[in-house]
């Protein structure tokens, strides 16, 4: 039995892994090993059978008698361990939720539904190392990878509303917290129906710019505001959050060398852990709406068509509908002013499901055969 090993675990998007393999039965047929940068020797995670005591995740030598390894331990920790991993000869598949390794040449972005022949192809050529995408790349691809399968894309504009666990589980705790402190700035006012809105969106405003309103993890206020600002500077303006767009699209594509243009602005919004887009779409040829529908809905299970009117929109095509769920709702289709090639598109997508632990798991899965 393949000897699996699991760094990270413990973490957000470990847990959501854990909890999708639990579900799907990935445990039956390995044998997992479960690792730990702080607590060696203490109990792994309850899969419902036995499992040795947690290894010590800086041990290259424990890490090396692993077939395959899988990490949710973020970019750190891949940057500590994995060459000295390589150079010690060790020649297993490496599996990772971190972006640290995600651009090298010796690395395939994995999103299977999207570009499993991309996979299959590394597979082949005998790449070993295989690397989740961004959350949010990930997610657009599930949504409207069938546009690209067609070859009809000549490029994306991509606006996002990305979620707070994109951040990290600290930022959640945060979001909730600045959400907290701004009901509880006006609780009085807000108790008296006659109490002056303008009086009270003052206060909250005052409350929101103050130096007690909790900012720790984001730094500024994000709930009842936004940021349009996610990640690192780039010299040419854009944040790196809206660079990976193009060039990670573009690498799951294997299609690096002639890529498609991909651009937009990334922005922060207080949703929980659903990255939604708005995407316009310029089509290379004319094609009716009810043919975009078709080729969005069958490119793979887990996408769907939302019908553009207002009362599916809003029941379906949210956050709050798709928090916790592997569907990719694709909806608000329809031709713009700018001309008939040039498509709108909106979507969300969970970003700890398939905008990280999904396509993991299903790594493993192909590794498994
Ligand atoms: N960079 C993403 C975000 C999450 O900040 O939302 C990781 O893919």
């Amino acid at each position: 039995m393949k000897k699996v090993g699991f760094v990270g675990w413990r973490g957000m998007v470990g847990s959501v892994l854990m909890g999708r393999m639990l579900e799907e039965k990935d445990f039956d047929g390995i044998e997992p090993i479960f690792f730990t940068t702080s607590n060696v020797g203490g109990e792994g995670p309850a899969i419902g059978r036995e499992i040795p005591p947690l290894k010590d995740a800086s041990d290259i030598g424990e890490l090396a008698a692993m077939d395959i390894i899988i990490s949710c331990q973020g970019g750190d920790y891949t940057k500590s361990v994995f060459k000295p991993l390589r150079d010690s000869g060790w020649d297993g598949y490496w599996i990772d939720a971190a972006s640290s390794l995600r651009m090298e040449d010796d690395a395939i972005i994995i999103l299977d539904p999207v570009n499993l022949d991309v996979i299959k192809g590394g597979l082949d050529k005998g790449v070993k190392n295989y690397i989740g995408g961004n959350c949010t790349v990930s997610l657009m691809l599930m949504g409207i990878g069938g546009l690209f399968r067609e070859g009809l894309v000549d490029w994306v504009s991509a606006q996002t509303y990305q979620a707070a666990s994109g951040a990290g589980a600290q930022n959640m705790r945060e979001l909730i917290n600045q959400m907290g402190a701004i009901r509880d700035s006006v609780a009085t006012e807000l108790a008296d129906p006659r109490s002056n809105i303008l009086d009270i969106d003052r206060k909250v405003a005052e409350a929101m710019r103050g130096e007690s309103f909790p900012t720790e993890n984001f730094g500024h206020a994000l709930g009842g505001s936004l940021l349009p600002w996610i990640d690192t500077a780039l010299e040419n303006g854009q944040s790196r959050e809206e660079w990976k767009a193009q060039a990670e699209t573009n690498k799951i594509l294997g299609r690096s060398a002639s890529p498609v243009p991909i651009d937009g602005t990334c922005v922060r919004i207080g949703a929980m852990r659903c990255h939604s887009q708005a995407l316009t779409i310029k089509l290379n040829k004319s094609v009716s709406i009810e043919s975009v529908e078709e080729i969005i809905a069958s490119a793979n299970d887990w996408v769907s068509v939302v019908p553009n009117d207002k009362e599916s929109t809003l029941a379906k095509l949210t956050p709050t509908a798709v928090t916790g769920t592997l569907g990719v709702p694709v909806g608000r289709l329809r031709k713009t002013n700018m001309g008939d090639q040039f498509l709108n598109a909106f979507t969300v997508g969970d970003q700890l499901l398939w905008g990280a632990a999904e396509p993991l798991r299903r790594m493993l899965r192909i590794l498994m055969g």
